[in-house]
């Protein structure tokens, strides 16, 4: 039996471990890896020793962020529309459209391409897990191969086949949901551990949502939602109905909304990004985790609404504009994240934790928000493995 190669990292000033779900940090840390998961934490003082070790130099470590809600299959951009938006036009669900024009246009290898250098691009942000909807492809063939694309990075991949109604189906409405359900999923269940559906004014209504989020439940898919993000519905009803892991956007709840989220429970996924880029305002997340939610913290990263791959922005915007505490901001990159995906493995760095983690060039993670827009990830270990950055 070969005994895994363990490495020792020490002098972290301010270790984030999330350890037994919730915030929790210990100062003067260190941390063992062996193999692909966390051996030991505690005081640096206490530390055992190790095949190699690590100088942190006072540096902060956390759990690589998860991020629990992007669109990542897609090809062109918008920034023209959203140069429009923020000189004064509102922002529509339509715009998707243009997306998918561009993506079924698109060769394999162009979108493989993009996928992959926004992956990339999230490593070295310290995004150690992501999830990744389709729903730019909306034929079946379409559809199929973004998700096919998506699982060869991502073991969280989401069949949002219940995106828009595409223009062939216009006015048809319940064919394409018939498609949707049917042959569409037939095809993308294979690979895809999610379905979600936008359920939205101008999108998909309750009934054809929950029939969407039932056919995908039916076969052995979990459930999320676009809810309630450009103005009051149904979207987090139906969600706790489907059984959802989480419920996504949250813009503008009800009180009722509310009750459900608590008490279904629903993770309340949140997307500041979509509101940075659209205007909108900010969810209100002091009043969910004043109420007992679990509130989440995504990119939402898309070419319309949000098309930012940064946990750290969205951090810096849930502490300046939600109300969230860095530490709540933080815990909900996070260990939020890993419940909104429903993973036990991630999200913290507890004994027998897959070893993902992230050096801070900063003394805590409070930086994160104090110092916004600074690139303050200095290395990002992904299960075990430096992935990005240098330790020096
Ligand atoms: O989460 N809400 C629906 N989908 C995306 C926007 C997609 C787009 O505008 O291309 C979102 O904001
Ligand atoms: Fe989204």
């Amino acid at each position: 039996m070969t005994i895994p190669h363990s490495t020792l990292i020490t002098g972290i000033g301010e270790l984030v471990t999330n350890d037994g779900g919730e915030w929790t940090a210990i100062a003067d840390a260190a941390l063992v890896i062996e193999g692909d998961v966390v051996a030991w934490t505690g005081p640096a003082a206490r530390a055992p020793a190790a095949d190699s070790a690590v100088d942190a130099g006072g540096r902060a470590v956390l759990p690589g962020f998860v991020d629990s809600h992007a669109h990542l299959i897609f090809a062109g951009e918008r920034s023209a529309e959203f140069a429009a938006r923020m000189a004064g036009r509102p922002y529509q669900a339509g715009g998707i459209l243009t997306t998918v024009a561009a993506t079924r246009a698109a060769t394999d290898a162009a979108l493989r391409a993009n996928l992959r250098r926004l992956a990339a691009e999230m490593l070295r942000q310290g995004t150690t897990t992501f999830e990744c909807k389709s729903g730019y492809g909306l034929t079946v063939g379409d559809e199929a191969r973004g998700l096919a694309l998506a699982a060869e990075i991502t073991p969280e991949a989401t069949y949002l086949g219940a995106h828009v109604v595409p223009p062939e189906f216009a006015g048809d409405v319940s064919g394409y949901v018939d498609l949707v359900r049917g042959p569409m999923l037939d095809a993308c269940a294979p690979h895809a551990r999610w379905i979600d559906v936008f359920c939205e004014d101008g999108a998909f209504g309750a009934d054809e949502a929950a029939a969407v989020l039932a056919a995908g439940r039916a076969r052995g898919l979990g459930t999320r939602i676009h809810a309630n993000q450009l103005g009051p519905g149904p979207g987090v009803r139906v969600a706790a109905e489907a059984g959802a892991a989480s419920a996504d956007h949250c813009t503008y709840l009800s009180d009722k909304d509310l009750d459900t989220i608590v008490s279904a429970p629903l993770v309340a996924t949140l997307l500041p990004g979509a509101e940075f880029g659209t205007r909108h305002p900010y969810p209100d997340a002091r009043r969910l985790l004043d109420a007992g939610a679990t509130v989440a913290l995504a990119t939402d990263c898309n070419p319309g609404s949000s098309f930012t791959s940064s946990m750290a922005f969205c951090i810096a915007l849930a502490v300046r504009d939600m109300r969230m505490t860095t530490q709540e901001a933080v815990w909900a990159a996070t260990a939020g994240g890993a419940r909104a995906l429903r993973r036990a493995d991630v999200g913290h760095l507890g004994v027998g934790a897959r070893a993902d983690l992230v050096l801070l060039d900063a003394p805590s993670h409070a930086y994160l928000a104090y110092r916004p827009g600074v690139p303050l990830i200095a290395a990002v270990w992904q299960a075990g493995r430096l992935a990005a950055g240098e330790v020096s």
